[in-house]
């Protein structure tokens, strides 16, 4: 198996950490990465470390981040494509957290936004966050959607299969999987969102995904 498609097979969601701080090599290799995304994407995409107040205090049961004190914070100016922008290139930081041996979890919910000691400017919108650090576990593999159930398609090239394989492994929020696919050529695929708050991300998501799996950029439609 080629080394990306393991990282992306081995990424589950991960919600209890262990007391284990980051090394200062990972954090520089997770700040190099950010750097370069928030120049090239005009993003202000933050790490914050040693603290965990965001998910501490939210005390709903459901969904709660335990003993996590690391997260992303993807920040970027308001701006109606900026939930699918963080989706992408947020997903490239969380591979990256996944192959120098960390675990993640994306949490658009489940925190406390208001706790988040990011700094935001006043023309700036925190999206959502990662949580990231040493997990108890590395998660487990959930259920998914099959192809046939995301492509009306019938004709395509292994590309697009693979594509939609690796499509399939992405993050969703709650797992929903709402995306749909429509091979069109060999340059164009057609990706329609569900409907729902965090479809946007989930969107980015997805296509940085297919990309990987289809090994070529791709013409969105
Ligand atoms: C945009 C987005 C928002 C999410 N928000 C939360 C959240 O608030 N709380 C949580 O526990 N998990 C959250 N998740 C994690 C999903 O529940 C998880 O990715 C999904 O169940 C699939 O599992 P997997 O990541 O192990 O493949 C979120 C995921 C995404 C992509």
């Amino acid at each position: 198996m080629e080394p990306k498609e393991k990282l992306i097979r081995e990424r589950h969601s991960v919600r209890s950490y262990l007391d284990k701080e980051i090394e200062q090599v990972k954090i520089n290799e997770l700040n190099k990465l950010i750097s370069s995304i928030n120049e090239q994407e005009n993003l202000n995409i933050q790490l914050i470390l040693n603290d965990g107040e965001a998910f501490d205090k939210f005390i709903l049961h459901y969904g709660r981040l335990k003993n996590c004190k690391n997260y992303i914070a993807l920040i970027g100016k308001k701006d109606s494509s900026l939930d699918e922008k963080v989706g992408y290139n947020g997903e490239k930081i969380v591979l990256k957290a996944q192959e120098l041996g960390l675990n993640t979890c994306w949490v658009a919910g489940t925190y406390k936004k208001a706790l988040v000691k990011a700094d935001i400017n006043k023309d700036e919108k925190l999206v959502c966050v990662i949580a990231i650090g040493y997990g108890e576990t590395n998660g487990v593999i959930r259920k998914s959607k099959t192809i046939d159930e995301v492509t009306d398609s019938n004709n395509y090239p292994e590309w697009y299969r693979r594509g939609i394989e690796f499509a399939l492994l992405a993050p969703t929020a709650l797992n929903e999987q709402k995306f749909k696919f429509e091979y069109i050529d060999d340059e164009n695929v057609k990706v329609v969102p569900g409907r729902g708050a965090m479809t946007k991300i989930d969107l980015g998501i997805v296509k940085y995904h297919f990309e990987l799996g289809a090994n070529k950029k791709i013409n969105w439609q």
